[in-house]
This record gives C-alpha cells, structure tokens and sequence, in this order.
C-alpha cells in the first residue's frame, strides 16, 4: 500500500495573506504519481505565527513536520523527498 502524508496548511490570517492561499492549490500541482497519496486540509492559525522562533509564516504541517516560509515548490519538493514520486521541476 503506497504511504500517504497529510499536509495542513495554516489558513491564519497572517500565512493566507503571506502565501498559503497559493498553497492550497496544491492538489492542482501534485505529480501523477502522488495523485490520491495527499491529504490536503486547511486549519485556522497554528499559533506559530506567535512565536517567531519557528521561522515566518506562511506555515504548513507535513505529517507533523512543520515547514517555516513555506511556498508550493517547498511541499512539493517535501512531498517528493516523504513519497519518493517522480523528479519536479
Ligand atoms: S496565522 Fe498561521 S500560524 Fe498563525
């Protein structure tokens, strides 16, 4: 069974208006091969936005793991290196 990731993406006020709009388009963006193995879901602020120890936002979550300054090649290479699917460009 192939393994699947789970990618929240802060819908916060300060990540949307600092890229995770664009993030959530990822469905649109993911590789065949990874087609149906991502979930996508949006939260409401995360709370690291308060804390800048973490990094800026916008802030995704990749199965636990969260990504600071995140933009859509950024998960889509983390998605890539988690998956193992085809080379992105
Ligand atoms: S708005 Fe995203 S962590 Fe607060």
């Amino acid at each position: 069974m192939d393994k699947i990731c789970r990618v929240t993406v802060c819908t916060g006020t300060a990540c949307f208006v600092m890229g995770g709009a664009e993030i959530l388009a990822l469905e649109d963006r993911l590789p065949q091969d990874l087609r149906g193995r991502v979930i996508l879901e949006g939260m409401a602020c995360l709370g690291l936005c308060k804390d800048r120890k973490g990094g800026h936002p916008p802030f995704v979550r990749i199965d636990g793991e969260i990504l600071a300054e995140a933009t859509l090649d950024r998960v889509l290479a983390r998605l890539e290196a988690r998956l193992g699917g085809e080379t992105l460009a």
